[in-house]
């Protein structure tokens, strides 16, 4: 058998009081491409981080063609033929491609090399992404680029430092279908050039697309690894939770009341144009369409995160000025945002803090004083419900796996009692079983009564869990569609309907 590039063994860190590895093995083939995979806080992303030397390991070995190395930290890790693409994503905004790609080890010129060579490194940046069939300007701002053109250029970055390995850690959780196609083509040609990928993700079908073998973890140790082609859906899933799980979408049909709230002529210049629509007791609207149309731009709006230009907001028949957050909240609005590190979790805080603060109004005892042992309770009974991996309510929350952090979210909204909840990509990031949790909340909530607009680009997730499904396209609603009519064919139809007509 050949030498494996990688191999990983007796993997142990630690952090304060949380075991997130314990002996854990792994190894890597030549040219594979391998699927490592398990809930929120399995270790996955933590293993990865020992392996570039973000984390070192408190005791094991990694031996990567054929010897043991220590690796103190990714700078020797490149150097090493080791690239990470991150969970999130860290590129320097304000500069261009080019810049981004050969940041720290530039082309110089000038008689003792003082000057950056700006026309090598342009040209350096071109022949780069023509190998890699990329079609970009070496010279554009990266913060003129998309999420996936971003990790188009991270994924160059890694080929220009000829990487043996590429890591990529949740790579496609906000790339649109077309975009996870592109990125897939890359891999295959990574993996033609005898490249070896360890692939993180969360979503099922792309394990059986991309990758070679898989990995499982769960509780930081290893449960499986075996050839994709030896697993199914099922048998992935059971490794990953320890159960079989019967129901991904457990939506009940409920009686949908009255109007409850009605959006009118909602325009937000260069982003939303003339969206009206209605939201009734007890329904689940679902609103898809590609990444980029304006969905998320237009539930700010909503709810008063963004300046609209025009439009009127009616609940319960009234109108009502939403000009801020605080606006919405009264009128009993709740919206989980879909970035949680800009808009979503206030990282130093913690769980706990993070869990109550939008419904902390609901925790006050005479007045002034907050009912700690009421907050405590409720903080546990979301932490059970939504299994949030964290050694405490009191740890830090970013301190807490990226998927862990995104339960906390989902729990903060969960809590505020609103009537109307706006949840963008709420199970974004997140594992199967937690998924199956938050879904079976949102029925539960609809069938209480609650009025629930889910933003999704899941397409099964919209299909399966919403009454009537909004598509958006270029800030435009193209299509009302009831739940007889979802299907992912017309659905994307709409989705696409004004670069069609356009084209
Ligand atoms: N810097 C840190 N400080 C304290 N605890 C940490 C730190 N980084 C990770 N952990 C803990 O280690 C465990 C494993 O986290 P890790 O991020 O590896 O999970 P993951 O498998 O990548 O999950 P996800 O699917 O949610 O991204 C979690 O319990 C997490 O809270
Ligand atoms: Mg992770």
């Amino acid at each position: 058998m050949e030498q494996p590039i990688l191999e990983m063994k007796n993997i142990v860190r630690t952090f304060p009081g949380v075991k997130a590895l314990s002996n854990v093995d792994f190894t890597l083939k030549k040219g594979s491409v391998h699927a490592l995979m398990g809930e929120n806080g399995a270790g996955k992303s933590t293993l990865m981080k020992c392996l570039v030397g973000i984390n070192p390991p408190d005791s094991g070995q990694i031996i990567l063609k054929g010897k043991p190395v220590v690796i103190p930290n990714p700078l020797i890790a490149l150097k090493s033929g080791i690239a990470m693409i991150y969970q999130e994503l860290n590129p320097v905004l304000e500069r261009s491609v080019m810049e981004n790609i050969w940041l720290g080890r530039e082309p110089m010129r000038g008689k003792r090399g003082v000057f950056v060579d700006h026309k090598a490194m342009y040209e350096n940046t071109k022949t780069l992404l023509a190998d890699l069939k990329l079609d970009l300007d070496p010279k554009q701002k990266v913060k003129e680029l998309s999420v996936a053109k971003m990790q188009m250029i991270e994924i160059a970055k890694a080929i220009s430092f000829n990487a043996d390995i590429v890591i990529m850690d949740e790579p496609t959780s906000a790339l649109t279908n077309n975009e996870v196609d592109h990125l897939f083509l890359m891999i295959e040609r990574l993996r033609k050039r005898n490249v070896s990928v360890i692939y993180i993700t969360h979503k099922m079908d792309e394990i059986f697309r991309v990758a070679d073998e898989v990995t499982v973890l769960r509780d930081g140790a290893n449960v499986i690894t075996k050839p994709v082609s030896e697993m199914n859906i099922n048998s992935l899933i059971t490794a990953m939770v320890g159960r079989e799980l019967t129901d991904m979408f457990p939506k009940v049909d409920c009686p949908i009341g009255d109007v409850r709230m009605e959006v009118k002529h909602l325009e937000v210049p260069g982003l939303v144009h003339d969206v009206s629509f209605d939201l009734r007791r007890g329904e689940i609207l679902g609103v898809s369409g590609l990444v980029g149309a304006g969905r998320t731009e237009m539930m700010e709006a909503i709810f008063g995160l963004r300046q609209k230009s025009s439009g009127e907001i009616y609940i319960e028949g009234q109108k009502k000025n939403i000009h801020t957050p605080v606006d919405a909240i009264k009128c009993h609005i709740g919206f989980l945002t879909e970035d949680r590190r800009q808009t979503g979790i206030i990282p130093v805080l913690t769980v706990k803090n993070n869990t109550i603060i939008a419904s902390l109004g609901n925790y006050t005892k005479a007045k002034f004083f907050l009912d700690r042992r009421k907050i405590n309770k409720t903080c546990s009974e979301y932490k059970d419900m939504l299994n949030i991996r964290t050694p405490s309510l009191e740890a830090i929350i970013q301190n807490l796996s990226g998927g862990n952090q995104q339960k906390v979210l989902v729990a903060r909204w969960l809590l505020t009692n609103s009537d109307i909840l706006i949840l963008d990509e709420p199970t974004r990031g997140i594992d199967v079983g937690a998924k199956a949790e938050i879904h079976s909340i949102i029925t539960k909530l609809a069938s209480e009564g609650k009025s629930i607009i889910m933003v999704s680009s899941e397409m099964p997730e919209v299909i399966g869990m919403s009454d009537r499904v909004l598509v958006v396209c270029q800030g435009r609603i193209t299509a009302v569609l009831d739940r007889k009519d979802l299907d992912q064919e017309t659905i994307m139809r709409y989705a696409t309907s004004i670069n069609n007509h356009t084209a």
